[in-house]
């Protein structure tokens, strides 16, 4: 495919963002506005109070962005969104402005799957080498996927219940961390020991998860040491948790690589920026041989250049929309692609 400039919208949960992406990796201007103080006064994302700030929010991105890049739309070849899964008002903000930029300039309009986003973050660390293994760990999602070429997805497993980010965000909650806990929880596991016994729920040979338990175990545990007059050592119970859990991850994840012959892991979604997870991937990946890419921190969380990323090859596939392209507040990969 010849070179393609693509503006790229992520609006699918509280980042409004913008981007203008060469060629699949090539980052000319991102812009992102987050609305993380605002539902941090709420203790998580208010879906009506993120949809309207989306609405505030989006034209001054659109504007900052092709500045930034000093373009116009007239100079852009696509534009792509992600148009599921995720909250619903908020992807309609962005479905709208793309619809309406595709319609007025009379671009193509490609539809990107948050998740295959999440995956294409990493073409902006390096090329890809299939077969690879993509390890999808966000606030939705929990997925072992395997990609045998550019824009195929096949789920190996995955959680069955809550997904990895959320059990950190609940875990943190319930000991008075602020939202989104993922990132505290991972600061104070830093400086904790790993004390409390945790159970690790489906620590089989399958590739799926329950997170659930872990979840429940950790809130149990906290209620019933209060209810003893007992002191919580948060820093022990962070480290407990995350270590469970990213062993729990990762033991899953290499054995999915040794059973498929895979030679490349990739890792995707906002907890991709557990520094537990990085240094327990990395040490393991140098061990077996296997090449890592993982998306610097800031590409982890939610952001339109991976949107960008991934409609440059989702448009190689010809996978493109008409201006009826709706909201798909829950969608899988699976359907994406049928
Ligand atoms: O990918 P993302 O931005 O949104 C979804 O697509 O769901 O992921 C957000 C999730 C939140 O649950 C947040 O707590 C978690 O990623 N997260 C982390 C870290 N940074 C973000 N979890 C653990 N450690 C981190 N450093
Ligand atoms: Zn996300």
């Amino acid at each position: 495919m010849k070179s393609k400039v693509i503006l790229a919208i992520e609006s699918s949960c509280d980042e409004t963002s913008m981007s203008i992406v060469k060629d699949g990796h090539i980052e000319l201007s991102t812009v992102t506005l987050s609305q993380i103080d605002i539902h941090t006064l709420y203790g998580g994302v208010v879906p009506e109070i993120a949809s309207r700030n989306h609405i505030e929010n989006i034209t001054i991105v659109l504007d900052e962005c092709l500045k930034k890049a000093n373009m116009k739309i007239e100079d852009i070849d696509a534009v792509g969104v992600t148009y599921g899964p995720g909250l619903s008002g908020s992807l309609l903000v962005g479905l709208q402005c793309a619809k309406t930029l595709a319609y007025l300039y009379n671009k193509p309009l490609i539809p990107v799957h948050h998740i295959a986003g999440h995956i294409y973050a990493n073409r902006l660390v390096g090329e890809f080498k299939f077969p690879l293994l993509a390890l999808v760990v966000s606030g939705g999602h929990t997925d072992i996927i395997l990609m045998k070429e550019d824009y195929s997805f096949e789920r190996l497993g995955g959680t069955l219940d809550d997904a990895i980010g959320e059990a950190y965000d609940k875990v943190a909650r319930v000991i008075d961390l602020p939202y989104p806990g993922g990132p505290r929880i991972d600061k104070l596991a830093s400086i904790g020991k790993h004390t409390y016994n945790l159970p690790t729920p489906m620590d089989d040979d399958s590739f799926n998860f329950s997170f659930s338990g872990i979840k429940s175990a950790v809130i149990n545990l906290v209620h019933n040491e209060k209810q003893r007059g007992n002191e919580i050592n948060k820093e022990d119970l962070a480290c407990s948790f995350q270590e469970t859990v990213v062993n729990l991850v990762s033991k899953k994840a290499m054995h999915a690589i040794k059973e498929n012959n895979i030679k490349q892991l990739i890792v995707a979604g906002g907890v991709a920026a557990n520094n537990g997870l990085r240094n327990k991937l990395k040490n393991l990946c140098e061990e077996n041989d296997v090449e890592l890419l993982i998306p610097p921190i800031s590409y982890c969380t939610d952001n339109a250049t991976m949107i960008g990323c991934a409609a440059y090859y989702a448009l190689q596939k010809g996978k493109t929309s008409d201006l009826k392209l709706n909201a798909k507040p829950v969608e899988s990969l699976k359907e994406y692609l049928n």
